[in-house]
C-alpha cells in the first residue's frame, strides 16, 4: 500500500489538534482524476473549522481541513479526457464535505471526479495553484456579479494586505474603478506601495499602533474626503466591519453607496446607520456561499474568468510564506497572528 501525508482533526480546538497521519493513496476510478497537490491554501475558515465554528465545510471530527487545492494529475482512472501531467485547479465546491464534497484538501493527493478540476493556465506557478478560489472569487463574487461594478467607481478596501483585499484591488482595476486600500499597518503601507501585485491607486492608514500593538483610530475620513474630491466612496468591500470603522465608512459612502460586510474580523459594536438614510445607501452581507447557492453555471463562469485573468496577466498572487504539511501547527499560529501580506500557502 502506498501511503501520504494526511493533516486529521480528532477533536475540535487548537492547533495541536491538527495532527499528522499516514494514510492510502487512493487510487481513481472510472471518471476520476488522483491529483498530487502542489498547493493548497490556507484560510480563516480552516481555523475556524479546526475550532469547530465552520461545521458547514468541515462537519464534525475526525476531519481534515482545507477548502482549496490544485496540483497536477498523477493517474487519470478509466473514460477520463484530461491527460496525466495536466496543472489543475480543484473546483471550489468539492472539497466541502458537509454539503456532499470530497473533503479537506490539506493531504498530499485529491482525488475527485474528472469534472471537479479546472485545467490551469501556465501563467499561475505550482506553489499557486490551490489558493485562488477564496480570494479571487469572493472578491469577483461581490463586486462583479453581486454588485457590477464599472469603470469610474471609487472601490474602498479594508485589510489592504490581505489575500482577497489584494484580488478585490486587481479585479476592480480590470473593470477600470479608482481603488483605495485602507490598512492598520504603516509598515505594510511601505511594502505595498512597492508591490507588484498590489492594484491601490491610494492607500490609507486607518489606526495608529502603540509598542504594544493596541490601536487607536485615526480619522480618516478626511484623506477620504480629499481622495475621493468629495464625491464619496460608491463601494466598501470590507472584513472588519466594526464599531466606529463602520461608523466611518458609512460617513465616507457617496449617494447609493454599499458596503459589503464579508468577514468578522473586527469586534461587534454599535452602530449609527441613520445617515444611510439621506445617501440612499446600504450595508449588506456578503459570503461566497451566495455565489455558489447561484448555481453552478455562476460560479464555473466566475472561475474561467479568474483563470482568464491570470492567463492574460491581469491577476497574480502574492504568496508570504509556504509550509510544509509537518509544519501545519506553527502554519495555523502564524495566520492568527495575521502579519502576513498576501497568501500563505501549504505546499505539500
Ligand atoms: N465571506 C466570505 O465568503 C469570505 C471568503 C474569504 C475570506 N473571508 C474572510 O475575510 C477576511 C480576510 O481573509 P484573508 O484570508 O484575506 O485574511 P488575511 O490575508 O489573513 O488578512 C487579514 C488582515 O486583515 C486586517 N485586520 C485584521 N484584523 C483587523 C481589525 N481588527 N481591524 C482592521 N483590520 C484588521 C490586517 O490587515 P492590515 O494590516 O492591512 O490592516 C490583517 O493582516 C477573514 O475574516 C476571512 O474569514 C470571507
Amino acid at each position: 500500500m502506498s501511503t501520504q501525508k494526511q493533516i486529521i482533526v480528532e477533536q475540535f480546538g487548537g492547533p495541536e489538534n491538527l495532527l499528522i497521519k499516514d494514510t492510502e493513496i487512493p487510487t481513481p476510478a472510472e471518471g476520476q482524476v488522483l491529483v498530487k497537490l502542489t498547493s493548497i491554501g490556507m484560510n480563516h475558515a480552516d481555523l475556524l473549522a479546526r475550532k469547530g465554528f465552520y461545521k458547514i465545510a468541515s462537519g464534525e471530527p475526525p476531519f481534515t481541513p482545507g477548502i482549496e487545492g490544485g496540483g497536477i494529475i498523477e493517474k487519470a482512472g478509466p473514460n477520463t479526457t484530461l491527460s496525466e501531467g495536466t496543472r489543475v485547479v480543484i473546483t471550489p465546491d468539492a472539497p466541502r464535505a458537509a454539503a456532499g464534497g470530497f473533503g479537506g484538501t490539506y493531504k498530499q493527493y485529491y482525488c475527485v471526479p474528472e469534472s471537479k478540476v479546472l485545467p490551469a493556465p501556465d501563467t499561475i506557478p505550482d506553489n499557486q495553484l490551490g489558493a485562488l478560489w477564496l480570494p479571487y472569487l469572493t472578491a469577483w463574487g461581490c463586486l462583479v456579479w453581486k454588485h457590477g461594478i464599472k469603470a469610474g467607481d471609487i472601490i474602498a478596501i479594508p485589510a489592504a494586505s490581505s489575500s482577497v483585499a489584494l484580488a478585490a484591488a486587481q479585479i476592480a482595476k480590470k473593470f477600470g474603478c479608482k481603488t483605495i486600500g485602507l490598512t492598520t499597518s504603516q509598515d505594510k503601507i511601505d511594502t505595498l506601495k512597492n508591490m507588484s501585485t498590489a492594484h491601490y491607486d491610494h492607500i490609507v492608514l486607518t489606526h495608529d499602533k502603540d509598542t504594544d500593538g493596541n490601536r487607536t483610530m485615526l480619522p480618516w475620513h478626511k484623506e477620504m474626503r480629499q481622495l475621493t474630491e468629495s464625491k464619496g466612496v460608491n463601494v466598501f468591500f470590507d472584513p472588519v466591519a466594526s464599531g466606529s470603522y463602520l461608523n466611518t465608512e458609512i460617513k465616507c459612502l457617496a449617494q447609493f453607496g454599499v458596503v459589503y460586510v464579508y468577514g468578522l474580523l473586527g469586534a461587534p459594536d454599535t452602530v449609527d446607520v441613520t445617515p444611510l438614510i439621506r445617501k440612499f445607501a446600504s450595508i449588506t452581507g456578503w459570503v461566497l456561499g451566495e455565489l455558489m447557492y447561484a448555481g453552478e453555471d455562476v460560479w464555473r463562469r466566475g472561475c474561467n474568468e479568474i483563470l482568464d485573468g491570470f492567463a492574460d496577466g491581469s491577476y497574480k498572487q502574492h504568496v508570504d510564506a509556504e509550509y510544509k504539511l509537518e509544519d501545519i501547527q506553527n502554519a495555523h499560529i502564524q495566520m492568527h497572528k495575521g502579519q502576513h501580506i498576501g497568501k500563505l500557502v501549504i505546499v505539500p
